[in-house]
């Protein structure tokens, strides 16, 4: 996103609220072979680029860290330096989550990616709506889809995992997805001379899609889900043989991880962050009542979140546009990469204005009466 929706919020806090601008294994299949070097793990990737991989890695679960972190957008500089900043030593047998909106280009993006995968020992992708913009490419990239699969080529050559993986006893499934505006199924708040939707998110400008795809409808959120089904040999697999299970999206799985319409500077914004397809996705493979095995990392509203919602826990650490930044949105960042899993257990629960406001406050969707903030912007 590229426009900013912020707003001072109750009690001082103050927080940003980006109006999207926009983005079996059968034996023949599972070829990945793992050696061991200077104990250190190294994946061989044999076998076509579709072909699913999944390697068991006999690595104890108490040595294992995990971080995550969403929506780098280094095509800011300030955030390219957070990227060049992280310790080039002390992530070297960790594995790093990356939930989507890498960088707008290309070059940026795999500049991106190989920093990171000089810093941390496995490095896994899913691609956000920013990653698939074509506006700016120097390539020729027919539409977003052949953008997207130059990115997951990348990735094979720089070592980055976009495909579902064990290591340890940990599960890693990456989710394709993408927003549709049927996610929203809460009242409108009417009334207001809010922005339309092609006017907010840049993804109606800066994406391209072929004819059968339309990002007016379900179609194109239907056809990344779709993707996922590539893997569900291996994500079968995992589900059999994984004591704890990480599953990770861009986009926004559940509309009550994103504060009500009448708390938002753009009402509409619960219209392009989500897909209901993921949260189906999500629960056949953590089960309907969850567990606490089961965990989900998101991105993409940048806002900050943790909770537990039907067993299952969602995570958001976005490191988000500067300027959200420097208005110390979700703590800052000094506190990411955030460590969600380390001594063999998930981290405590990471404090959020807005996941600390629901887990007191009910989500009543049916009020519309605007928020202080809201009310002060458009009476303006
Ligand atoms: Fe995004």
């Amino acid at each position: 996103m590229s426009t900013l929706w912020s707003c001072q919020m109750v009690g001082g806090s103050s927080l940003s609220l980006k109006g999207v601008l926009y983005s079996s294994q059968s034996a023949s299949s599972l070829s990945r072979e793992l050696t061991w070097k200077n104990s250190r793990c190294r994946i061989n990737r044999v076998g076509t680029r579709n072909s699913r991989i999944f390697a068991s890695m006999h690595r104890k679960m108490e040595d294992i860290r995990v971080f995550v972190v969403s929506d780098l957008h280094t095509d800011y500089a300030e955030n390219m330096a957070w990227v060049n900043c992280i310790s080039s030593t002390s992530h070297q047998d960790d594995i790093l989550l990356v939930a989507g909106d890498v960088a707008e280009t290309y070059d940026r993006f795999t500049l991106t990616m190989s920093i990171l995968t000089n810093k941390f020992k496995h490095v896994f992708y899913v691609p956000g709506n920013h990653d698939l913009w074509c506006r700016k490419e120097k390539k020729d990239f027919l539409d977003s889809l052949d953008k997207l699969d130059a990115l997951l080529r990348a990735c094979d050559e720089l070592g980055v995992e976009s495909r579902p993986l064990i290591i340890g006893n940990l599960g890693f499934i990456p989710l394709f997805s993408w927003h549709h505006e049927s996610f929203d199924t809460e009242q409108d708040i009417t009334g207001l001379r809010v922005p339309s939707l092609k006017m907010v998110c840049k993804d109606f400008h800066a994406c391209r899609w072929s004819a059968e795809l339309c990002d007016r409808d379900d179609s194109l959120a239907r056809h990344f889900d779709a993707m996922n089904e590539r893997h569900a040999h291996t994500i079968q697999e995992i589900q059999r043989k994984c004591e704890k299970v990480i599953t990770f999206s861009h986009f926004v799985p559940r509309l009550d991880l994103c504060p009500e319409k009448r708390m938002l500077f753009y009402p509409n914004l619960p219209k392009i962050i989500g897909s209901s397809f993921l949260e189906a996705r999500i629960r056949s493979i953590h089960g309907a009542e969850g567990s606490k095995a089961a965990c989900h990392v998101f991105g993409h509203t940048h806002f900050g979140w943790d909770a537990t919602l039907d067993g299952i826990r969602y995570v958001q650490a976005p490191l988000a546009y500067p300027r959200e930044q420097k208005r110390n949105m979700n703590g800052g960042h000094g506190w990411l990469p955030f460590n969600l899993y380390s001594d063999g257990r998930f981290s405590e629960r990471q404090q959020f204005y807005w996941s600390d406001y629901y887990s007191v406050n009910s989500r009543t969707p049916d009020n519309l009466e605007l928020a202080p903030w809201v009310a002060k912007l458009y009476k303006r």
